[in-house]
């Protein structure tokens, strides 16, 4: 006859709420932070395709800021 090992099972339900709580405070305290330095795009980009974007801001169209990084596509995933 072989006895449930209580001990076993208490050893893994234990690891298990371990591992869960240990994720849980990590995931709350050490939130991905916006990169630094990007300024966020103070207009609508809603309205804009990302190509339109540059013809703006290479040309300096309505005073828009010159920026020197063109060759960046996306640019939505940083501004
Ligand atoms: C119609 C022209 C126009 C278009 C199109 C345009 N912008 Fe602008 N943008 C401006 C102007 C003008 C300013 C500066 C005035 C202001 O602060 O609103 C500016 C400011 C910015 C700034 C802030 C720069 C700084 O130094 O703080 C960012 C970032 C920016 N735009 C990103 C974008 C992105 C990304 C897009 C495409 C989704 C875009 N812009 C499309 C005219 C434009
Ligand atoms: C990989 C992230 C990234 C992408 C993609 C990106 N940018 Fe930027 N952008 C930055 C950072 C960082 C800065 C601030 C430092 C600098 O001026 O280079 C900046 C600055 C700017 C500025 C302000 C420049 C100034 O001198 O005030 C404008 C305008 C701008 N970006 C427009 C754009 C446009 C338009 C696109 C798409 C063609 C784009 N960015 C794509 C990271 C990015």
């Amino acid at each position: 006859m072989r006895k449930a090992n209580v001990n076993g099972v208490v050893f893994i339900v234990g690891i298990i709420i371990f591992v869960f709580v240990v994720s849980l405070v990590v995931s709350t305290f050490f939130q991905p932070k916006r990169a630094e330095g990007i300024p966020p795009s103070p207009h609508a980009t809603e309205g804009y395709l990302e190509s339109e974007c540059s013809s703006c801001h290479l040309r300096g169209i309505r005073q828009a800021p010159i920026f020197d990084h063109p060759e960046r596509e996306n640019c939505l995933t940083c501004h």
